[in-house]
Formats: structure tokens, C-alpha cells, sequence
């Protein structure tokens, strides 16, 4: 398996700009993930990689070799799509030999590496089946096992289980996973849902209209997001902002919350955005010191925790709340919001002002 490399890599279609300046390495044995809205150039970065389309400028190397001038085969990457086309009139273990087939090995060495990928995949038992006969999620598996018989240098996956149910993606998540440690694959992959991207990745971009905004760990991009952009796609229920103002010595107030807390490190004044993740805001009795006052609005009990949605003067905040709290609507209440774990952003460019700590 080998490592990726994009650099200063930019691809416009006519007045569209696919994508821009992008620099990203992947290293070797990496499950990394490009994460973003719908049109923000993540299949872009796949074709590029797979050698679909060519770069209007910048390099693209795999392993230590550039490839701009290498057609798609002698890339050796294998893509998974999200529309799984299986062939239908063949049988699993037939649709698994194919690009085997296509490349004309011999047949006992076709078998042993058909017998040696389903096992791998625990797809034994499916491979006489047609895939009519197979579930959403063993075709899936069907379909990764295609992809790798080639042993390929590195897979490229675009949205590769976002058509299954949720609760198969679930499986699929943790067995994709599974695999890339043991078969210790390079694996680039594209999704638009956070949750996916936060769970799979040992990696995250985070893109947007073209540019790569952030690269980091799941816990990089959760805990210390470089932008509003990034913390607003990152977490469900997702973080909760207030507007106002940020006056010097990191004082800031809310516009439309009476909402006013000092934020150590935070410099400048002007407008600016508090965020904070609803597990970090506490609901406690109302008159309590040093809090904001609040009323109940909505309570979803969901098992483990439970999303409480607090009116704080013309604005309702999210707070999640482990166990089973009881509430009643319209109940007066006390937020306690930690200082330490707020983030503030510009209040008109969003960047990063200052981080939780
Ligand atoms: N073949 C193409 N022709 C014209 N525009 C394209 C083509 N492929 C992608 N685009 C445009 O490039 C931008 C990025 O697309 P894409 O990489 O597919 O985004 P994503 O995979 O994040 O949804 C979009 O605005 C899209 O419309
Ligand atoms: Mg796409």
C-alpha cells in the first residue's frame, strides 16, 4: 500500500472551480477521510487521484512516483462507488474474479485469491449466490471484495455505503474499519455525513466549495475546529452559537441572550460568535450563582441522554444531558456555561478567535 500525495492540485470544469490549491497527503496504511457538503470537490479529488481527469495544475504522487502523465491502470488504485453495480447475471464469487478475469490470470491462481478475499470478507458462503439473493450490505461486501482481488496500491471509496439503511451502515462502518487495520490498506474516503467521517477516519479533511478548510483527528476537528465552518458541520446535536460582541479584555455579551461571560486569551473586539457543544452546557436550579437564566422548552429523552432545548432570551440552545433528567416545560432553570469550554469565532470572517481549552 502507498502514500497519496495532492500538491498545489486545481481543477476547474469550464467557470466551475471543482477544486483549488489543494495539498493533502495521505500516508501509508491510513483510513483518511474527505468530508463535505454536497459539490464541495470530494469526487473531484478521487478522479484526480484515480487519473479520470487531469489537473489544471499542481502534482499528484502515489508512493514516490508522480503520475499526472500515468493512465488510470498503471495508477493500480481501486475505486468503490456508491452505485454498486454488481453484475447481476453473475454469481458473487464470479462478479469477485472479474477483474482478475479481465486481466487473464490463470484460473488456479484466480480461485486461490477469490477463496483468500471471501474469506477475509466472511463472504464464503455467499459466493455461489446471485446478487438478487444478497442483502444491501453483503453486496456491498461483495462489491469491496471486487475492488480487492487486484491488491490495488490504495482504494478510493465515494460515499460508499451512504444508499444502505442506517443501521447496515452502522455494521458496514465498524467492518470497513476492521479490515483496514488488518489488511493494513491506504484508504481514501468520501463522505458528506459527519458522523461517518468522525467514526471511520483516522483522518478528516474538511472541505469546502473546493478548499480543503481543515485536516486533522477525529478529535482534532471536534475539540479544536479552526473556524465556525468546521464547527458547524462537526457533531449532532450540533454546537450551539450566540451572537454579540467582544469587547477588550476578552469580555463578551451576547446581542439577542443576556448572555455575558470573560473569555481568557480571547483578543480584539468586535463582532463575534460563542460556541459551545450542548454536552458542555449544564442545567442546574434557577437562581443559582453565577449563571444564565433559562426556561425550558422541549425535552427529547433519548435513553443514554437526553436533549434539552432551553430558551435563553430570544434564543433556544441545546444542552445534552446524560441519563433521564425530568423537566417540565417553561420550567425556570439555571445554564451553566465553563468559560474554558467555549470557543469564540469572528462575528463576519468566522475564523478562530479562541479555542475551548
Ligand atoms: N464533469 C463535470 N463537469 C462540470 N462540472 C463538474 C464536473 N464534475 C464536477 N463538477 C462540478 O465541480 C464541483 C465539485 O464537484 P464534486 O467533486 O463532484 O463534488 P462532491 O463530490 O463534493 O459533491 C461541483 O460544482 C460540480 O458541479
Ligand atoms: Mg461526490
Amino acid at each position: 500500500m502507498a502514500q497519496l500525495e495532492l500538491r498545489n492540485t486545481s481543477k476547474s470544469y469550464g467557470k466551475t472551480v471543482a477544486v483549488k490549491d489543494i495539498e493533502l497527503v495521505v500516508e501509508d496504511n491510513e483510513f483518511f477521510c474527505i468530508f463535505g457538503p454536497p459539490s464541495s470537490g470530494k469526487t473531484t479529488i478521487l478522479r484526480l487521484l484515480l487519473g479520470l481527469v487531469a489537473p489544471d495544475e499542481g502534482e499528484i504522487i502515489i508512493g514516490d512516483e508522480p503520475v499526472v502523465d500515468q493512465g488510470p491502470k498503471e495508477r493500480n488504485l481501486a475505486m468503490v462507488f456508491q452505485n454498486l453495480a454488481l453484475f447481476p447475471h453473475m454469481t458473487a464469487g464470479q462478479n469477485l474474479a472479474f477483474p482478475l478475469v479481465e486481466r487473464k490470470l490463470e484460473k488456479a491462481a484466480i480461485k486461490a485469491r477469490v477463496v483468500e478475499v471471501a474469506e477475509t470478507l466472511h463472504i464464503t458462503p455467499l459466493l455461489d449466490k446471485m446478487p438478487a439473493h444478497l442483502s444491501g450490505g453483503e453486496r456491498q461486501r461483495v462489491a469491496i471484495g471486487r475492488a480487492l482481488v487486484r491488491d490495488p496500491a490504495a482504494f478510493l471509496m465515494d460515499e460508499p455505503i451512504a444508499a444502505l439503511d442506517a443501521r447496515l451502515r452502522e455494521e458496514m462502518r465498524v467492518e470497513l474499519k476492521r479490515l483496514q487495520r488488518e489488511l493494513h490498506h491506504t484508504i481514501v474516503y468520501v463522505t458528506h455525513d459527519q458522523e461517518e467521517a468522525m467514526s471511520i477516519a483516522d483522518r478528516i479533511a474538511v472541505m469546502e466549495e473546493g478548499e480543503i478548510r481543515q485536516v486533522g483527528t477525529p478529535a482534532e476537528i471536534y475539540n479544536l475546529p479552526n473556524s465556525r465552518y468546521v464547527a458547524e458541520l462537526i457533531g449532532a446535536p450540533p454546537m450551539n452559537f450566540v451572537d454579540g460582541t467582544l469587547a477588550n479584555g476578552g469580555r463578551f455579551e451576547g446581542r439577542d441572550v443576556p448572555f455575558s461571560i470573560t473569555l481568557e486569551g480571547a483578543e480584539g473586539e468586535g463582532p463575534a460568535a460563542l460556541a459551545v457543544r450542548p454536552e458542555d452546557l449544564g442545567i442546574g436550579a434557577a437562581g443559582a450563582n453565577g449563571g444564565v437564566e433559562a426556561a425550558i422548552y422541549e425535552v427529547e429523552p433519548l435513553g443514554a441522554f437526553t436533549i434539552v432545548d432551553v430558551s435563553v432570551g430570544e434564543q433556544i440552545l441545546k444542552v445534552q444531558a446524560p441519563g433521564q433528567p425530568q423537566f417540565t416545560l417553561g420550567e425556570r432553570v439555571n445554564l451553566a456555561v465553563d468559560p474554558d469550554r467555549c470557543h469564540l469565532f469572528h462575528g463576519e470572517t468566522g475564523e478562530l478567535i479562541r479555542s475551548a481549552r
